[in-house]
Formats: C-alpha cells, structure tokens, sequence
C-alpha cells in the first residue's frame, strides 16, 4: 500500500520516479510545493534554504519573473516549429548570444553551438560528433572513447560506457570504452581548499590506454572538469593541462563535460575559463535556462564544425537531432537566462563568493565523521566515513536532518554536496553550514 502525503493529493503509485528509491520515498515523501529566490515551499508550507540549486541548475534563483514572462511571450507567439530542415529565429539569436560567451572566450573558437533537450543527449551528441568527425577527417577507426572511474555523463548509452559510476553500468551494455583512474585522493589531498596539489600525473593515465589499445582507435576522451555527481571531485593543479597536452599529441579531441560546471558553477562563466584549458568540445545543460525548461547545448570547435561540412551541399552533414533540438521556448528562457546573468553578474558572482564559501565549509572541519572537505566556486564536497556496513546511510541521515531543519543539500555516496544557487548571500552561506554541521552533531 501506497501512502498519499496528504489527503485531497495524489496516489504516489503511477510516478516511477527517477534516481530514486520509490519504495522508501513514497513511505515518507518529501514534496515541494513552490520555489521563489532561494527557498523552497514544501507541500505542508515549509519554508526549505535550497542549498542545491534544484540539481545543480537554478543558478540565478528561484521563479525569475523575466524568464517566466519569456517563456510565456514565446509560448503564445509560437509555441513550437520543427528543426529539421526548418528553423525559426530565436534558435540562430540563442546560439549567437551563447557563442559570444563561449567557454574560453573568442580565440577558443568553440562557438558552433548544437542543440540538445538535456546533458545526457549533449554528452552523446559530443560523442558521435567526435567519431563523426574523426571519420571526416580520415580517421575512421577512431571510435572508442576513453572516460575516467567515477565520471557522471548523464543515461545514454555512450554517457553510461565513458561514465564510471558502477551502479549506473552493472546492468546495461556499452559502447567501446575505457577508463582513466579519477582524481579523488584523500590520502594525500584531505581538506585541501580549492585545487588539489597532488594527482597531476593521474593525467597520464590517457597515454597507458594509447599504449594499450592504440591512439588510432580513440577518438576522444571526455572529463567533468569537476565531477560533481560522484561527489565534488577536483583535479589537481596541473592535471587538465596534462590531458590536454597528451590528447593533443595524440591526435585524440578532448571534451570536457560541463553540465553542472557551466553557467557560473565554479566562478567564471565556464570551467574552462577557470582552468584556462581549452577542450575541442564543452557539453552544456542545466544552468543554460535556469533549469526552467529543458535543453542543452554542445559547443564545438569551428574546425571540428568545419570538417564536417563537407559533400553534397543538399546531403545533411550530421545525421543527428532531436525534436527539441532548440525548442522555441526553451530559447526564450535561454535568452532571458542569459540577460539575468549579465545583469546580475552571476557567471563570475560564484568567484567573488568563493573564498567566503570555502572558509565557511572548511570551517565544519573536525566535526564527527567528517573526512575530508572539498571547494571550488560555490561547490563544496563534505565525505564523511562510511558507517561500517552502510555506506551512505550516514550521508543520507544529515541529508533528511538538513532537511527537516529548513535547508536543503544532496546526499551523494557519503558525500554531502553542496551547490546553491549563485544568489546567495553570506548569512545564507552560513545558515547552510550551521544547519550541516547540527545535524552531524545529532547523527550516530
Ligand atoms: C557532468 C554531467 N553530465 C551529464 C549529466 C546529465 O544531465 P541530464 O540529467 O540533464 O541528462 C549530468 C547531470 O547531473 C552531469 O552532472
């Protein structure tokens, strides 16, 4: 038997409900009921401190009035027109703002934008665009694509084969792939603030996978930056530069994964402006329309574009799309998105913010349980020790504290991730904090 959480509201059977345990939520649900700013309304009228940015995607706040009157002008004009072989003008607006704040500014050159409906489909767009264009350019038996152990790249099929999450993979086939280590070492690295000192070397992992499996059959390797899902796993000073060093020589593109790092997430506009390392390809979603309508976007470099419009000019160059490839009203929030951002400064807001938000989180040190902290941007990982036998049940405890206290974070594993909106305000930051570090004082 089913329990409804109030009377007068729905059964919770018909709703499969998605990364979640549905036996153990619809005993005990959690439901939200409104957003606005930084808070949540539960079903029974709680205020709820979002300490999460919905999922790691409401970076200008919740209920932006310009968007909502964006998606509403849109949805009245023209709600929806096909994308294949038709287009309408505020997809070719969208892509031309987007471009001219690409990752890694004009000289990166990554300003072909393609259109997707979420990170999963950006990630296997940026996959069969990367075999796509290795083909083109006479490099046919490029097809594997080398990942990283602990790399979230969304559901598909190809995001699952270079992700590295086991749960996500027990089950399902894959495509070809391997993986590099991840860069999570807390042996060396525990509680350091921002960038790790040690695991560069970690990066040439890549060049062990060529010698084994032979550069002329991969053709490309793709990382988060940050992985955020896994638990705010950051790479260490120098580790990027490696890859892309090793990727390059090899003749190997280099994708990075930016769906939860892009639009602000660690304090520069993307995380490729922050690490100065320019990929070939930066998969995008989530913070791209607030997370008011679905879509993401893949940006490639103009040569990468470029090699493939090639043939017949009536062929299509790219067999590849989706019915809501640049949906008409997501580009509406999009657009909006974009112009809440400017004005309020918020892609570079996470920077100003970032050494406040680190003292804070690293301040929780020496609390029970806690093993190590992790920052960058507005992006804390707090690891706790597993309980012996339950690994994340004691994660999940702070989490559902946090939440019966008014603020809302993500149990990942034993990590607690933190990732809140890029509006937030000092007090807010240490609200968060206080209600994290009392309910790892109540926790066994
Ligand atoms: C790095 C990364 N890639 C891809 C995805 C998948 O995005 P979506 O859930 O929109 O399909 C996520 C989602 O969290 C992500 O963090």
């Amino acid at each position: 038997m089913m329990t409804a959480a109030k009377p007068n509201t729905p059964t919770l059977e018909n709703y499969w409900m998605p990364f979640t345990a549905n036996r153990q939520f619809k005993a005990a649900p959690r439901l939200l009921a409104a957003a606005d700013g930084m808070y949540y309304t539960t079903d029974d009228g709680r205020r709820v401190l979002d300490g999460t940015a919905g999922l790691w995607c409401v970076n200008a706040g919740h209920g932006r009035r310009r968007i909502a009157e964006a998606v509403e002008r849109q949805l009245s004009t023209m709600d929806y027109a096909p994308c294949f072989n038709m287009g309408h003008p505020i997809a070719f607006d969208f892509a031309e703002k987007l471009a001219a704040i690409a990752p890694g500014g004009p000289e990166a050159q990554l300003d072909r934008v393609f259109f997707t409906g979420s990170g999963s489909e950006s990630v296997e767009t940026a996959l069969k665009i990367a075999i796509a264009y290795q083909r083109a350019i006479g490099q046919g038996t490029r097809t594997r694509i080398i990942g990283r152990e602990k790399a979230y790249h969304g559901v598909g099929f190809g995001g699952i084969s270079v992700g590295g999450l086991v749960n996500n993979r027990r089950v399902f086939p894959q495509i070809p792939a391997d993986h590099m280590r991840h860069t999570l070492d807390i042996s060396r690295n525990a509680f350091t603030k921002g960038l790790p000192e040690h695991g560069a070397e970690l990066a040439d992992d890549l060049e062990r996978l060529v010698a084994l499996h032979g550069a002329e059959t991969i053709a490309a390797v793709i990382v988060e930056p940050m992985s955020g899902s896994a638990g705010v796993i950051l790479p260490a000073k120098g580790y990027l530069e490696r890859l892309r060093e090793i990727a390059t020589r090899h003749g190997i593109l280099l994708i990075f994964d930016e769906v939860i790092t892009g639009f602000g997430r660690v304090g520069t506009p993307f995380a490729t402006d922050y690490f100065g390392v320019v990929p070939d390809i930066v998969t995008t979603a989530k913070g791209i329309t607030n997370g008011t309508i679905p879509m993401g976007a893949v940006f490639t470099k103009r040569a990468v574009h470029d090699a493939l419009m090639t043939g017949p000019e009536n062929a299509i160059e790219l067999f590849h799309g989706y019915t809501y490839s640049g949906h008409p009203v997501a580009c509406a929030a999009g657009l909006a998105t974009l112009e809440v951002y400017a004005e309020e400064n918020l892609l570079t807001r996470g920077g100003a913010l970032a050494e406040t938000w680190q003292e804070t989180m690293h301040a929780l040190k020496g609390l029970p349980h806690i093993i190590d902290i992790r920052n960058i941007g507005l992006v804390a990982g707090i690891e706790l020790e597993p309980r012996p036998g339950a690994p994340g049940a004691r994660a999940y405890e702070v989490f559902l504290d946090c939440f019966a206290k008014g603020v809302l974070i993500r149990a990942t594993g034993d990590v607690l991730a933190i990732s809140p909106p890029l509006i937030i305000e000092p007090a807010q930051i240490t609200e968060i904090a206080d209600r994290v570090a009392e309910a790892l004082r109540r926790v066994a």
